[in-house]
């Protein structure tokens, strides 16, 4: 099976699957549940569960069990979108082509229906009984996803990518703040299927963590790119308005040109990692893939 055959039919299960999920829960009439649900199902590249799918399919993982722990991923991704927008942070009135979920619902009701998706996320987490996921698999699953999500992942990125706005600051410290804000949970989603798999060699594991920094950090310096294009607000920066200032960016720190080329390289570097794992007989096909689909998105 080829990325485009794959991606579209994990695409439709994960979606079912989380639409099933939010369609069990109580006081389904509320605003604060059509919030969450607009969060979730409205667009969503799903990027986190296809790779949690393709990591799944190589060690194969029960797709029941990939389903469980691509929704709480998704689940972690979808509040962090939800609150990135929020006139506090990034004060963004347009997520995936539609109306932000607090210009849509209100701020209150899209910050619960924040908090709702990350509780959800670990409740659908401990509510995983399957005999291949142990009572100590399960908390290390919970407790590795909660570390990603935090103050010692996303939510400390999120901050100091707040804090960095208006201010210059150094590439190295860019970087950081990529990787925190987008590269743990990436990496986590990566982590959470090896946890239940538990076959996979050391050295395998490591050229998995280094493909999984590599792409992480390229789709963030991508994300960068396309908004730094549709921003028209680059030429000059609004210091005084947060809904148009967008912070510290590749392309505005290294320029355009310059960050297409660290694109590149850190794809040539994913793809490296992978020789390492195709060298241990593991198909990279779909990893090879998805990497080049990463760098040449267009949304
Ligand atoms: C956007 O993530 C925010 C970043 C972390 C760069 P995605 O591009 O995965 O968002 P959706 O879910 O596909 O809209
Ligand atoms: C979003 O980063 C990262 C998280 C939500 C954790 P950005 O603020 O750069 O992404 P967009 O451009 O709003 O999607
Ligand atoms: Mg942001
Ligand atoms: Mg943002």
């Amino acid at each position: 099976m080829d990325l485009s055959n794959f991606f579209s039919s994990r695409q439709k299960r994960i979606d079912c699957y989380m639409s099933e999920l939010l369609e069990e829960l109580p006081f389904q009439s509320s605003s604060l549940l059509s919030a969450m649900k607009y969060g979730v199902l409205l667009g969503g590249k799903r990027i986190r569960p296809i790779l949690m799918y393709i990591i799944g399919e190589i060690f194969k993982v029960d797709l029941h069990i990939i389903d469980v722990l691509a929704s709480s991923v998704e689940f972690i991704h979808a509040y962090s979108l939800i609150h990135d927008d929020l006139p506090s942070l990034d004060g963004d009135l347009l997520r995936r082509g539609k109306d932000a979920c607090h210009v849509k619902f209100g701020e209150s009701t899209a910050i619960l229906a924040g908090n709702s998706l990350q509780c959800l996320a670990f409740n659908i987490l401990s509510n995983l009984n399957v005999t291949e996921v142990s009572d100590s698999k399960k908390i290390r699953i919970i407790s590795e996803l909660s570390k990603a999500s935090g103050v010692t992942g996303m939510c400390i990125g999120q901050f100091l990518d707040l804090e960095s706005k208006n201010k210059t600051i150094k590439l190295h410290e860019l970087e950081k703040i990529y990787w925190y804000k987008t590269g743990f949970l990436i990496n986590s989603a990566i982590r959470l299927v090896l946890i239940v798999s538990c076959k996979c060699k050391k050295r395998i594991f490591f050229a998995l963590e280094e493909y999984s920094k590599n792409i992480s950090f390229a789709f963030q310096i991508k994300d960068d790119i396309l908004d730094f294009k549709s921003d028209i607000c680059r030429v000059q920066p609004c210091l005084s308005s947060n809904q148009c200032f967008k912070g510290n960016t590749f392309p505005l720190i290294i320029g355009l040109e310059h960050s297409k080329k660290k694109l590149i390289k850190l794809y040539e570097e994913a793809l490296m990692y992978l020789k390492i794992l195709s060298d241990e007989c593991v198909d990279i096909k779909l990893l090879e893939q998805l990497a080049f689909y990463i760098i040449t998105r267009n949304k």
